[in-house]
């Protein structure tokens, strides 16, 4: 009876995805099939600037929708991001959301579609025990998911990261299964813009989601599948990506690597997110950069629990030896190929960080997850070493 106990799971799988070049231009019939007329479209400042945000406000009013802007989102989003997207919403009669670009402009989009109907202050809906009871599900609008980087996989995931910033400034996770996005249209077109350093980022990012969620111990064998494949799909399409944006066929295949990773990580995250979390929180650095960075550490404080694990992987992406030494030296090669940082040092994070930070990251949500057991000591002497570059 244990044995059964623990195979059970609450599983819901990604939602309907128009996937491929050019679809962008399904969008304004994509906000009809969700009955969206007025939809409010949710992207970054910079974003708002370039014309393919241009270009999806005029299909929507050329098809007699009545779409407006709001773009006052930063990187990491804060509570008054999606309060005055709230506001917007409510003063603009809209019915439904748009959440356009990287991360942070899907999460704030999607939190903005949940508090619209929300009595109860944001906090209360945080992903601990069942807090996502208490949502007022009929208040929710329904939200359009249209990614325009490869990392975060927010098109295919039920949650908003946001940082509060009363007092420490933690990175809490807003949960419910009813914020997956009723569509997400992945168009990779969209994605050739993004600048080599940012395409490495966020499609490490996209590799943390599927490295973590196989590494959790977790029963759910449809995640495992997914994750597995998506880590075949960043080995074959990230270089690529990075070496040459207009590379459509790379692009097309990191989009779907980040929504699968996000699929993945429905049986959840580990300590890459752990320590990632509060660095963002804290010190803004950006969220798959510090994932790629701590990545090998990760790996290798948790090689006695994920030796096995780590060898089928091995085997799956044809490395050159199926074990745990083959995945970390392939992970190693591709960061220094890509780009990527070698310590947290480089990115601003300094030794007097990790124990302040280290209490932060034993409180996240992705902690209880990491296949060896985490807590504020390990979690700073694990900051220490990827401070330091101690691999
Ligand atoms: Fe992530």
């Amino acid at each position: 009876m244990d044995e059964l106990a623990s195979l059970a799971g609450n599983w819901g799988y990604p939602t309907s995805i128009r996937f491929g070049a050019g679809r962008i231009r399904e969008l304004p019939e994509t906000c009809r099939e969700l009955g969206i007329g007025r939809p409010l479209l949710v992207t970054d400042p910079g974003l708002a600037a370039l014309p393919m945000v241009a270009d999806a406000v005029a299909a929507c009013e050329e098809a007699g929708l009545g779409c407006a802007v709001f773009s006052d989102v930063r990187g990491n989003p804060v509570e008054a991001n999606v309060l005055d997207g709230v506001a917007a919403l409510r003063a603009g009669d809209h019915d439904g959301v748009i959440a356009f670009g990287g991360g942070s402009a899907l999460d704030a989009g999607k939190a903005v579609a949940l508090m619209v109907g929300q009595a109860r202050p944001m906090w209360d809906f945080e992903d601990r025990e069942d807090w996502w009871t208490r949502v007022d599900e009929a208040g929710m609008v329904p939200v359009v998911a249209v990614p325009t980087t490869s990392g975060t996989g927010s098109e295919t995931g039920r949650a908003s990261a946001i940082t509060d910033t009363r007092g420490d400034h933690v990175k809490r996770i807003i949960f419910h299964p009813a914020m997956m996005p009723g569509r997400a249209i992945l168009d990779p077109e969209l994605t050739v813009g993004l600048p080599a350093p940012l395409t490495a980022a966020v499609g490490m990012d996209a590799l943390s989601h599927c490295l973590e969620a196989f590494s959790s111990p977790v029963f759910h064998p449809l995640a495992q599948g997914i994750a597995l494949e998506g880590m075949r799909l960043v080995r074959e399409a990230l270089p690529d990506a990075v070496a040459d944006g207009a590379d459509l066929a790379a692009r097309a295949r990191m989009q779907v690597a980040a929504s699968m990773g996000s699929t993945a990580f429905q049986k959840g995250l580990g300590a890459m997110h752990s320590l990632s979390h509060p660095c963002g929180s804290v010190l803004d650095t950006h969220h798959g950069l510090t994932n790629a960075v701590v990545m090998p550490y990760v790996l290798d404080f948790n090689r006695p629990a994920i030796e096995d694990r780590m060898a089928a992987v091995a085997r799956y992406l044809d490395l050159p030896s199926p074990s745990f030494a083959a995945v970390l030296d392939w992970v190693l090669a591709l960061r220094e190929r890509i780009g990527i940082p070698h310590t947290l040092k480089d990115i601003g994070v300094d030794e007097s960080d990790a124990r302040r930070l280290a209490p932060m990251a034993a409180e996240d949500p992705s902690s209880p997850t990491n296949p060896v057991p985490l807590d504020a000591a390990n979690l700073e002497a694990l900051y220490l070493r990827a401070i330091n570059g101690a691999l």
